[in-house]
């Protein structure tokens, strides 16, 4: 199996640096966020509990989840319906963690992870992908940053979609997330023991995007 596991907290730059490592590298990139927050907007759409088992856990199979490759770069879709956009507010991202401490939303994704690393050579990014989803994976990355320069790049994103955002709460939900998604029971945030640590803090994208490659050239 050719892959290439990028773990990490929210805003270390995984999928700015795994999207641009995998199209130098031919691989498929796979942003499982992207699915955790599909889901998130699928399950408060329909008015359940994102945190609620028994609620969540019969909406799943009527969801069709698919990450396809357009002229504006990877589209997430929910049941054929191009969800990228709306699945990137805070909102968005509160939802998935909390839907992804869940044991049947976990187990449902695990397949179609697995599914998509089987057919062809991937960079996926996510918190458990070289734990839990590809344990066998080549090259595993634990990608941080502090989170003071995870909030600025957040900050960046959001303006840069023309969006409010407030420096001082993004910083205060990446820590919430942060603790959240390590500290949960199921396949928590946490570097793998084979994993090498790449902290970006003081990287441009194309130092982190070069190192990753060194890392996929030396096999790891
Ligand atoms: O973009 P950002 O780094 O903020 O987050 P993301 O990668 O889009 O993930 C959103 C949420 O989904 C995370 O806070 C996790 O709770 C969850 N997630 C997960 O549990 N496992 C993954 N493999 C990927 C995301």
């Amino acid at each position: 199996m050719k892959a290439v596991a990028i773990d990490g907290p929210a805003g270390a730059g995984k999928s700015t640096i795994a999207k641009q490592a995998a199209e130098r590298l031919g691989y498929i990139y796979v942003d499982t966020g992207a699915l955790y927050r599909a889901i998130g907007l699928y399950v408060s759409q329909r008015g359940a509990d994102p945190a609620g088992e028994e609620e969540v856990a019969p909406l799943l199979k009527d969801i069709r989840l698919e990450l396809v490759l357009t002229e504006e770069g990877q589209r997430v879709l929910l049941n054929g319906e191009d969800v990228s956009r709306r699945i990137r507010t805070p909102e968005a991202a509160l939802n998935a963690s909390r839907v992804a401490a869940l044991p049947a939303v976990r187990a449902f994704l695990l397949e179609l992870q697995r599914g998509i690393a089987e057919r062809s050579p991937v960079i996926m990014d996510g918190r458990d992908i070289g734990t839990v989803v590809l344990p066998e994976a080549e090259v595993k990355i634990f990608l941080t940053a502090a989170p003071e320069e995870r909030a600025r790049r957040r900050l960046l994103e959001h303006q840069q979609r023309g969006e409010q955002a407030d420096y001082q709460t993004l910083l205060e939900e990446i820590k919430a997330r942060d603790h959240a998604d390590s500290t949960r029971a199921i396949a928590p945030l946490r570097q793998a023991e084979d994993a090498v640590l790449l902290d970006t803090t003081h990287l441009t994208p194309e130092e982190a995007i070069q190192a990753v490659l060194n890392l996929v050239k030396r096999g790891g």
